[in-house]
């Protein structure tokens, strides 16, 4: 057994929440490209490029849910009031029932809270139901705190899927249609990454792997674009796919969630042009580097990563959560009635370069 793939099973048999075995070598400084031995130099001169690169000793395996702490309702983005502006009427989501999928934490639960700030109703999805219901009610607290006359609270409701099970995710639109009597909305936002060197990615976390995130969107897409032809109703839809869909990042490796992502990204598009008769709107939002619970964690344990990446990203930060509200807002609603099968990359400038 190679040394690497001792290091891989030791990690996997002892599953610590987050493993790097290994800290990325300095990026983009002339004195870590001076001190390499000579050895080192030609491999990287062999490898075509000295900094675009993966760097295979870096293992993250995704860590169990009770590793990170909750989260908090974001505060401050708040509904236009009397001393703000309006803005266009077609933004709002007022009368929509929108669905978030893995809305019970990090992206999906902040896109949530924007759709229903923008107006909608909404049902969080999630393998953690218990989350779910917690932020559900926590959502619904904020408004009523924030906007203490608002003629309607609005309905947000917790609900368990496996996006990757098809009947899991059959009986929880169910109970949505159910409960709202109607979906008119969709982000899909259940989803995850590992990092493991292609050469020894375990097969069953890879399959993991593609069945939340591809089959997951596609499982949950087709089921309400069903519920949508039914009841001959319009509908719009984002899915979440990455930047990681479109480029390769560096230094960790993740040559599945790329290609993932770059199918979600594709799926997006291949619905869009299907389901355009049925007045059904597919785009996908793919984000750039974003700080959640998850992505603090790693970060935190690797401050160099944190460096490599903000050094190649235009805007030179990471993004926030709520970067994503403006444009999931726009995308389901009906300013952009006009816009389907795009991408639209929220990544501070990251794929550009
Ligand atoms: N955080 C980033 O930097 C970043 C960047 C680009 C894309 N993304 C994508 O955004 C999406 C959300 O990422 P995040 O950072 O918020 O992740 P997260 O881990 O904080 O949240 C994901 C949520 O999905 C839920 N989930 C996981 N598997 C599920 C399943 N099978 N069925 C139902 N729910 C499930 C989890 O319980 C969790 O609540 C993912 O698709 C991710 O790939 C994230």
């Amino acid at each position: 057994m190679s040394l690497a793939s001792r290091a891989l099973r030791r990690a996997l048999t002892t599953r610590p929440s987050i493993i790097f075995t290994a800290v990325p070598r300095p990026f983009h400084t002339v004195s870590a490209l001076g001190s390499s031995s000579t050895k080192e130099t030609k491999q990287r001169k062999a490898s075509g490029g000295s900094n675009a690169r993966t760097d295979e000793s870096i293992t993250v395996e995704y860590p169990s849910d009770g590793d990170l702490p909750s989260s908090k309702p974001v505060t401050g983005a708040g509904r236009a009031g009397a001393n703000v502006f309006p803005t266009l009427a077609s933004f709002s989501l007022q009368g929509k029932v929108g669905v978030v999928t893995g809305g019970a934490r990090g992206l999906g639960l902040v896109m949530g809270q924007g759709m229903v700030i923008s107006g909608a109703d909404l049902a969080i999805v999630d393998l953690n139901k218990e989350e779910a219901a917690r932020q559900a009610k926590l959502i619904v607290e904020t408004i009523k705190k924030n906007h203490p006359g608002t003629k309607r609270l609005p309905k947000v409701t917790a609900h368990y899927a496996d996006v990757s099970d098809q009947a899991s995710v059959d009986a929880c639109v169910a109970e949505i249609v159910g409960e709202h009597g109607k979906i008119d909305n969709l982000v899909t936002s259940a989803g995850f990454t590992e990092n493991f060197e292609a050469i020894s990615y375990p097969i069953d976390r890879m399959r993991k792997l593609w069945g939340v995130n591809v089959d997951g969107t596609y499982l949950f897409a087709t089921a309400v674009a069903r519920h949508l032809m039914e009841r001959k109703a319009k509908g719009s839809m984002v899915f979440i796919g990455s930047m990681s869909g479109s480029i390769v990042n560096v230094p960790q490796p993740q040559a599945p969630y790329n290609a993932a992502k770059a199918a979600v990204r594709h799926l997006a598009a291949s619905f869009s042009v299907e389901w355009a008769k049925a007045g059904i709107r597919v785009n996908c939002i793919s984000p750039g580097y974003m700080l959640t619970a998850l992505t603090q964690k790693i970060l935190g344990d690797n401050p160099d990563l944190k460096k490599q990446w903000t050094s190649l990203i235009p805007q030179g930060r990471m993004g926030s959560p709520e970067d994503l509200m403006g444009p999931v807002t726009f995308l389901l609603s009906d300013a952009s009635a006009y816009v389907t099968g795009a991408d639209i990359r929220v990544d501070g400038g990251y794929t550009v370069t």
